[in-house]
């Protein structure tokens, strides 16, 4: 399989992370508030899942937590909408079926005429989007970049019994970063690793979405095809063997040892995976960034979200090694090696 070699290619421009941002609603669904809903409790869910909490939509948008997790970005960068080249952005939820949510960002930040492309790779969405965005900016197409993780999943979840697999898992907010062209040839995106398996297509998808279906007429709502579904168990087994094998492969291709890793940013899928891929691959807490147990499941939401609380509590550091790692529905799955 082709895969191109950033240290091979003395000729383009390397891209770095300029600054991250977050946007959560305020509005926080603890496992108890879903026990009045649905059949569940809040010890199934935290031994299954580790998720303690999480944060629901009351009316905003996906481009609404774009917009506002972008701002954050560029606030933290010292930027300004301005100053922005391109969107990428990756979400598995859009407002409308067409068209997709990058405009909207467009739009509302005041940028006219810059390309807005948006990803539809699901959990594995903002991996995907920040190598589109690394590629527009090492052949010089755009300087800055922003790249941005969003999710509203809980307006189209079977919050019933029936849609309890999902339902308690996955949750709504997005997180964005702004890219742009490193000055330091030694920091910034070094590579890739991408995968993808239709054959597990059907283990975890939404065949025929249905948003705010509470106002649908119930004999045309049926939630095995308006609403997200899962096969749990397949979803797991694929994603703490793929996910070791990307971060594995990721670090191979840029010629780095696992040993020089210092922090795993993985995709917030289930906190339980994410302790299996810590134990795989022999990692130490420290190492390992955890957040689902306040956020849930945010899909392409969860890698900026995790990555921006990680940069603001002081957990990344000029020169550290970082891998981005996710697996999700598709299936997809892929890592990100950066040097911060
Ligand atoms: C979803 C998951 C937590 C379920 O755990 P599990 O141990 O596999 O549980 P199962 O699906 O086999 O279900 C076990 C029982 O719990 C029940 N159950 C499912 N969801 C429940 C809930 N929210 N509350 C209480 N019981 C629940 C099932 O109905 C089943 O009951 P039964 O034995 O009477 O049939 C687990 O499979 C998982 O985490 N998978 C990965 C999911 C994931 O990460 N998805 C995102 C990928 S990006």
């Amino acid at each position: 399989m082709f895969s191109l070699d950033h240290n091979r290619i003395s000729h383009v421009l390397r891209s770095r992370i300029l600054g991250t941002g977050r946007a959560l609603p305020a509005r926080v669904v603890t496992n108890d508030d879903l026990a009045k809903r649905m059949d569940t409790s809040d010890d199934w869910i935290r031994e299954r899942t580790g998720i303690e909490e999480r944060r629901w939509v009351t009316g905003e948008s996906c481009a609404d937590l774009a917009t506002a997790a972008a701002r954050d970005a560029l606030a933290a960068a010292g930027l300004q909408p301005s100053d922005i080249d391109a969107i990428v952005l990756a979400t598995s939820t859009p407002d409308h079926f067409a068209p997709g949510v990058g405009v909207f960002v467009q739009r509302a930040l005041e940028i006219p005429g810059i390309p807005a492309l948006d990803i539809r790779t699901q959990c594995s969405g903002f991996v995907y989007a920040l190598s589109v965005a690394d590629a527009w900016i090492q052949v010089g197409l755009y300087r800055r970049i922003l790249v941005i993780g969003a999710e509203v999943q809980s307006t189209g979840m079977d919050v019933s019994s029936r849609g309890r697999n999902t339902a308690v898992i996955f949750a709504d907010g997005a997180g964005a970063v702004v890219l742009g062209v490193s000055d330091d040839p030694a920091r910034g995106i070094l590579g890739f690793d991408l995968h993808s398996d239709g054959t597990g297509a059907e283990k975890l998808w939404l065949d025929s979405p249905v948003r705010y279906h509470e106002s649908m007429p119930i004999d045309r709502f049926d939630p095995a095809v308006n609403c997200l579904q899962m096969d749990g168990r397949d979803v797991f087994r694929n994603a703490v063997v793929r996910m070791p094998e990307s971060v594995m492969a990721v670090l191979a291709k840029i010629g780095q040892p696992l040993e020089a890793l210092d922090l795993l940013v993985p995709h917030q899928a289930n906190l339980r995976i994410s302790e299996m891929v810590q134990k795989t691959l022999k990692l130490r807490d420290a190492q390992v960034v955890n957040n689902i147990q306040r956020y849930g499941n945010t899909t392409a939401g969860t890698i900026p979200i995790a990555l921006d609380e990680a940069v603001r509590e002081g957990r990344v550091q000029a020169g550290d090694l970082v891998v981005l790692t996710a697996f999700g529905s598709g299936f997809l799955w892929g890592s990100c090696a950066l040097r911060w």
